[in-house]
Formats: structure tokens, C-alpha cells, sequence
């Protein structure tokens, strides 16, 4: 069975492009592959947050992903941070990573640009432990979103690099991303992507908004003058975005929608799509919250743990050995 791995930073809310860039893959392909997937806390305190929030986040996320339909019984659910080797292989993976290949990472870059405060080291060196979290589990393929493709790049080059110096080690993995949804877009601005960190609450539909205020923000989407439904980024980046919520939640082609639209007005596609929404996050978070009365949270966790130190202890044991540390 090919193996896979992937993982979401518990800092701000989840949203609708998370679910549809990330863990609608992870649900598709649980029957397919052998899939780890964990909560990337590591990461989460590269940028400043507090205590209270990065607990509250780290369960809600494990949550979602429960809610979602992440079964435990085929995925390991873990916590990054109850694995030493990630820490262990990140140093070696940020040894082995150019500052130039670190600066040019856009995460990085947009960061910087932006003349944001208090950029730290770990932010910098953030695609390093990336690329050491994928290579511990020997992973073929990375289910990500568009804006995580070029850690999965650099990674690919951190392994060809090491296996180049030490001999075979890491599999060499490829990032896979959805073709409808790998770039959800903000719905009050949509040629930016819809994020947790800008702040911008009616661009972005939190998968633990109330539905009925979710319904509002798709109906106060920004589309444009022209007054067709079609699928043209370009053009109509807000209504192209819709279209890409709607197929993705519902199931159906966009060349459907379209077809079905056809001659009529932006109002009753809108509508469409709110309810569709609302709908998803009235069942999701129905599921949500009794898996949260349930204490399955924290059962989920110490199982994973158990499993993925399992596999990363073995790698970084190997790694030591073909470095020299082991004497
Ligand atoms: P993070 O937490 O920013 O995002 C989690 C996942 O959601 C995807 N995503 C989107 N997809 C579509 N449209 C959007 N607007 C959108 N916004 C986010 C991301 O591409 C990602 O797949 N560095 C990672 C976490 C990580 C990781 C890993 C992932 C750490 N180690 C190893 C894979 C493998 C991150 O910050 O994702």
C-alpha cells in the first residue's frame, strides 16, 4: 500500500478551503492508502500565540477531522509534537536546507514583504521541519493545497539531496492536489486565498461558523457585472470561486452547474450555493460537537502517538547511523 501524510497548523479557524484543499482529499483517498495525519503544533508557534488558543485549536482541529469523516481506525491521528523525531530530523533537514532555497519560499517571502512583526527563525527555517515530518514516514504522496506545493518541492529536493550524500534513505514523495478546490479564494476579495491569518471574517467561511451567518457571506460574495455564470478566474474570479465551492461540497461537475444556470441571474446561484453550505456546516458541526461530549479526542491521540514513534523512531535511528552519530 503507497503511503501518505499531511497536516494542518492548529493556529486560527479552520475553514472551507482547509476542509476542500486538505481534508476532503484525506477522506478520499483513507481507503486507498496507508495515511498519517497529524496536527502540525511545531509549527503552530512559529508565529506568536498563546497557550490557551494553541490548546483550544489543537482540539478543535482533531475534532474537525473526526467530524469530517477522518476514521481512526485507517488513519493515524497524531500530534506532532508527541513526536521527538520530528524535532530530531528537523535540525538535520535545516542543515541540509540553503538559506537561498529557505528564501525563496512565498510563505516566507509574502511575510517578509508585508514587513510583518517579530518574523522569527522558525518561520524561516518552517519548510525544514516540513520536509522532515514527510520524510520520517517514508510518504509517497503529500495531499496538500496549492500554497503548501512548494514546501513538498523542497522537500523532494531535500531528500534527493540526502539520499545523493548518505545513500538511499527517504522516499522521494509527491505533492498531490485536488483539480477543482487546491485554491479556495476569499469571498470579499477573491483573487486573494481564503486564509486564517488575514484578517478578513466575511472572506472566509469557518468551519465552525454559525450556518446562518455562513449563508449570509455567500450571499454578500463579491461577484461582478457581467451577469453569467461561467468559470472564468480571470474574469470573474468570485463567481469562478462559487462555482468551485459548489462542485466541491455537492459533488457535481462545474460544467453541470453551468449548464444548469444557464440564462438565469446570479441571485438564485447564489442561493444555491449558501444553502449548501449552510447545510454542510449544520451536519459537520452536528457531528462536531458530540464528538467533542465524547472524550474520543483525547483515545484518538494516545493511539496515534503510539504508532507514529513507532515508525519515526526506526527512521531517525537510521538517519543517525548513515550521519555518523552513531558511534
Ligand atoms: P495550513 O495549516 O496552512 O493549511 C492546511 C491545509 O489546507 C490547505 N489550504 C487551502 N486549500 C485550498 N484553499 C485554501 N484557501 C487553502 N488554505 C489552506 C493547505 O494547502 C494545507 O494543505 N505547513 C502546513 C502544515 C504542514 C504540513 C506538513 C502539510 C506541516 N507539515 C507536512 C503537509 C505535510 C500548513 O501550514 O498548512
Amino acid at each position: 500500500m503507497k503511503k501518505m501524510i499531511s497536516g494542518i497548523k492548529p493556529t486560527g479557524k479552520l475553514h472551507l478551503g482547509n476542509y476542500i484543499g486538505a481534508i476532503q482529499q484525506f477522506i478520499k483517498f483513507q481507503d486507498e492508502y496507508s495515511m498519517m495525519i497529524f496536527i502540525a503544533n511545531l509549527h503552530a508557534i512559529t508565529i506568536k500565540i498563546d497557550k490557551k488558543e494553541l490548546k483550544e485549536s489543537t482540539k478543535q482541529l482533531i475534532g474537525l477531522y473526526l467530524a469530517s469523516g477522518l476514521d481512526p481506525e485507517k488513519v493515524t491521528l497524531f500530534l506532532q509534537s508527541d513526536v521527538p523525531a520530528h524535532t530530531q530530523l528537523g535540525w538535520i533537514m535545516t542543515c541540509n536546507s540553503h538559506i537561498g532555497e529557505l528564501n525563496r519560499m512565498t510563505q516566507y517571502k509574502d511575510k517578509v514583504a508585508k514587513k510583518e512583526e517579530n518574523i522569527t527563525g522558525g518561520l524561516f527555517t518552517y519548510p525544514s521541519l516540513m520536509a522532515a515530518d514527510i520524510l520520517l514516514y517514508d510518504a509517497d504522496y503529500v495531499p496538500v493545497g496549492i500554497d503548501q506545493k512548494q514546501h513538498v518541492e523542497l522537500t523532494r529536493d531535500l531528500a534527493e539531496r540526502f539520499n545523493n550524500q548518505y545513500g538511499e534513505t527517504f522516499v522521494v514523495p509527491q505533492p498531490i492536489s485536488p483539480k477543482v478546490g487546491a485554491k479556495i479564494m476569499s469571498l470579499s476579495e477573491p483573487t486573494k486565498k481564503m486564509s486564517k491569518s488575514y484578517k478578513d471574517s466575511k472572506g472566509t467561511i469557518d468551519l465552525l461558523d454559525e450556518p446562518n451567518a455562513a449563508y449570509k457571506k455567500v450571499m454578500s460574495a463579491v461577484t461582478d457585472s457581467v451577469g453569467i455564470v461561467r468559470f472564468d478566474i480571470e474574469n470573474q474570479p468570485g463567481i469562478a470561486n462559487l462555482l468551485t465551492i459548489l462542485s466541491t461540497l455537492k459533488g457535481e461537475s462545474i460544467e453541470n452547474i453551468v449548464k444548469r444556470y444557464d440564462g438565469k441571474g446570479y441571485a438564485e446561484f447564489k442561493k444555491e450555493v449558501a444553502e449548501v453550505v449552510k447545510q454542510f456546516l449544520i451536519t459537520l458541526q452536528a457531528k462536531y460537537f458530540s464528538i467533542m461530549e465524547s472524550g474520543k479526542v483525547e483515545t484518538v491521540l494516545e493511539q496515534g502517538k503510539t504508532i507514529a514513534n513507532q515508525i519515526a523512531y526506526k527512521k531517525i535511528a537510521k538517519v543517525y547511523k548513515k550521519i555518523g552519530f552513531t558511534i
